[in-house]
């Protein structure tokens, strides 16, 4: 069957050329602003968008939910359980039964291939809010954080993550950075680097864009002159509770702490996550994490984590600006 693949969808970063990923993080800037001033208009009034959720999430699920009102639109939220999809119904048909009733789906989930499934049958636009592969919807927050931060072309802003590079974010922060000139970084130790196709894609894009590409397993070379340290979770949501067992020695080195910060030699620099973070003991995970390592937070010291330095709640709001800026230009009059 040829693929019904709508022109709106965004399933991964390498959809969007530069060009048009500025755009929507333009279009976040002036619907942010709009907001702001409660100048919102109803640009998708009538429209009904299914949101899809294999894995929980607190911000997606609410970006979407909050863009979709702000919008006018209704959407309808299936969780983990309670739907027939991947179990009694196949992708491709529960693709095609949506399509009829929705005018954009929302899909998070474990396999990439179930995105670009959904995508290729919905005939309407399909949105990806998290797989195990990639994460495109937060990268547009962040670039929006790190521009309104640094009010600077994006070719200027410098960026490590550190920590688990394989990971969705990781691999997503790569190829975004890459796409978009800029100077991008990853920390991390050798088992845990991004995979060597997704390093070779960066390498391809920056031929062409003039960003500076560099993996290390060297924490303070990597964030050396950073304008922003990233990091994320050191275990991921599919991925089992043993892992820690072998991350937490593995990722220690990696964690954003205030010398991890100074090793950047900016005062000025900045600290990002995605969000949620382990950064105290207060979530029963974080408890279970001091029970068992003695480690008060992972990824993330609390000082870091409340410091000034740290925008992460911006971060967090930027993911409604940006993803109202999906919705409109995938399905905006
Ligand atoms: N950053 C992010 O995607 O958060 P949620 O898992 O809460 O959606
Ligand atoms: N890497 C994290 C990101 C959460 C937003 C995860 O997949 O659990």
């Amino acid at each position: 069957m040829h693929s019904r693949r709508h022109p709106g969808s965004l399933t991964k970063e390498l959809d969007l050329d530069a060009k048009q990923f500025l755009e929507l993080v333009d279009l976040a800037s002036d619907l942010k602003q709009e907001k702001a001033e409660r100048r919102q208009q109803p640009r998708l009034a009538g429209r009904e968008i299914a949101l899809v959720f294999e894995k929980n999430s607190t911000r997606t699920r609410c970006a979407f939910e909050v863009a979709a009102h702000d919008l006018g639109a209704h959407v309808t939220y299936l969780g983990p359980d309670g739907s027939h999809i991947g179990r009694e119904e196949s992708i491709r048909d529960t693709a095609r039964v949506l399509g009829r009733m929705y005018d954009g789906i929302e899909f998070r989930g474990f396999a990439q291939q179930t995105v670009e499934e959904l995508a290729d049958h919905a005939g309407v636009p399909v949105w990806n809010g998290l797989t195990d592969s990639w994460h495109p919807t937060q990268m547009l927050a962040d670039v929006l954080t790190m521009i309104e931060h640094h009010r600077s072309p994006v070719e200027e802003i410098a960026f490590c993550f550190t920590g688990d590079g394989r990971n969705n974010v990781a691999r997503s922060l790569l190829v975004t950075g890459a796409l978009l000139g800029m100077d991008v970084r990853i920390a991390a130790p050798p088992a845990l680097q991004p995979p060597a196709d997704v390093v070779a894609t960066a390498r391809d894009l920056a031929a062409s864009s003039g960003a500076r590409v560099l993996v290390t397993d060297d924490p303070a070379a990597g964030v050396a002159g950073a304008d922003f340290v990233y990091t994320d979770v050191w275990v991921s949501m599919g991925e089992s509770e043993a892992e820690w067992d072998a991350r937490v020695p593995l990722l220690s080195p990696y964690r954003v702490t205030e010398e991890l910060m100074a090793a950047t030699g900016r005062p000025d620099s900045r600290f990002l996550h995605c969000l949620p973070a382990l950064h105290d003991r207060s979530t029963t995970l974080g408890a279970r994490v001091f029970d068992r390592y003695g480690l008060d937070g992972a990824e993330v010291s609390d000082a870091v984590f409340e410091s000034e330095r740290s925008v992460v709640f911006d971060q967090s709001e930027n993911r409604l600006h940006t993803i109202k800026a999906v919705l409109v230009h995938a399905l905006g009059a």
